[in-house]
């Protein structure tokens, strides 16, 4: 049941839905949460993976045929390959993939690979144990290596991506680290600027370490070559000049590609965002819950996404950084 292509009104064709199936994580990161956590949701306030399925269904029939799962930590939530069996089901996705931090993928990889995850975002910020344990909070860097060594053992699941968060005075020493890293494994980094969107608002822009500074680092002892971009596409690739790997950067601050988004969100609670910076979002939960027929939710989507903003102004003079954090948001 095709529906007619959804569209914003600066008309931009919509294209990709970024879903928040938990507020909840296992990680700390500075750079998203505070030490202890965050008010979370009730279970009650948070969509069920019918009425995910649902949203995701009716948004697939217009065209939004790129589906990534996020949280908080999407992995914490219980049964979650399971709601990935039920959105790989439908035939209007074409892609599927997850945004993780890799601590439960050595429990869950091979349940999500089998249920239809195509594609993996892994966030690793640092490749030294003390150095990992002081950005995320948690410990955890030998498990995450682990699990991420493990979903290399299905090649099903490849490209996989590697994203670290580069902030200054933390990533300058982990940028040649992760270039040799790039080079001798399977993976495919990506630096992306900090942003503006952590729970303790410590951002500033002199913390953010931009990505033309690690490509320039990076260059100067690995030449670089640049990768032609492919449409939609936040990242900018490029490839080891003497053909050993490939290593990207999303540049949202220093480099904006708002001119040619094509997402949109859904939080775990229910609600639609046209932008990561949105100061105002659309309940879906609450008409789905009284029983709103699929034309009706249809128009309060198209409603809403023709209003999406034609750009972030992080940085500008009078930004106002929205009341939820990266983790309440989804990546
Ligand atoms: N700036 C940039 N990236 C962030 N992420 C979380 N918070 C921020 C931030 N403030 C990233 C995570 C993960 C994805 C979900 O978003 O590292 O890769
Ligand atoms: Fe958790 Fe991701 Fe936020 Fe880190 S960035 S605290 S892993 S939701």
């Amino acid at each position: 049941m095709g529906l007619e292509p959804l569209r914003d009104g600066h008309g931009r064709l919509i294209g990709d839905l970024r879903v928040s199936v938990t507020d909840r994580c296992n990680f700390r990161c500075q750079y998203c949460m505070p030490a202890e956590g965050l008010p979370w949701l009730e279970r009650a306030e948070i969509l069920t993976f019918e009425e995910i399925t649902r949203l995701v269904a009716l948004l697939a029939a217009m065209g939004v045929g790129d589906i990534r799962l996020t949280g908080g930590e999407p992995l914490v939530r219980r049964g979650f390959p399971a709601l990935v069996e039920m959105l790989s089901a439908i035939e209007a996705v074409d892609e599927l993939s997850v945004t993780t931090n890799g601590f439960l993928l050595e429990r869950d990889a091979q349940a999500l690979v089998r249920a239809g995850v195509d594609r993996f975002n892994v966030s690793v910020d640092s490749l030294q144990r003390d150095r990992f344990f002081q950005l995320t909070r948690r410990d955890a860097l030998p498990q995450v290596l682990r699990g991420l060594e493990l979903l290399a053992s299905f090649p099903e699941a490849y490209p996989i991506k590697v994203n670290a968060v580069a902030m200054r005075g933390f990533t300058e020493q982990e940028v040649l680290p992760f270039a040799r890293f790039a080079r001798r494994s399977p993976y495919e980094i990506r630096f992306i600027e900090f942003m503006p969107l952590d729970a303790d608002r410590a951002w500033t822009p002199d913390r953010v370490l931009t990505g033309e500074e690690i490509r320039a680092a990076i260059d100067a002892v690995y030449p670089l070559e640049p990768e032609p971009r492919e449409p939609h596409a936040t990242a900018r690739i490029y490839r080891f000049a003497d053909g050993r790997g490939k290593i990207g950067f999303i540049n949202p601050v220093s480099e904006p590609f708002c001119g040619d988004c094509n997402r949109i969100r859904l939080t775990a609670d229910g609600r639609l965002r046209t932008c990561l910076f949105s100061l105002n979002e659309t309940d879906l939960r609450a008409p789905l819950r009284a029983g709103a027929q699929d034309r009706e939710l249809e128009q309060m989507i198209r409603d809403a996404v023709w209003r999406k903003e034609l750009k972030h102004h992080v940085g500008e003079p009078g930004f106002i950084q929205p009341a939820r954090s990266m983790s309440a948001i989804g990546g």
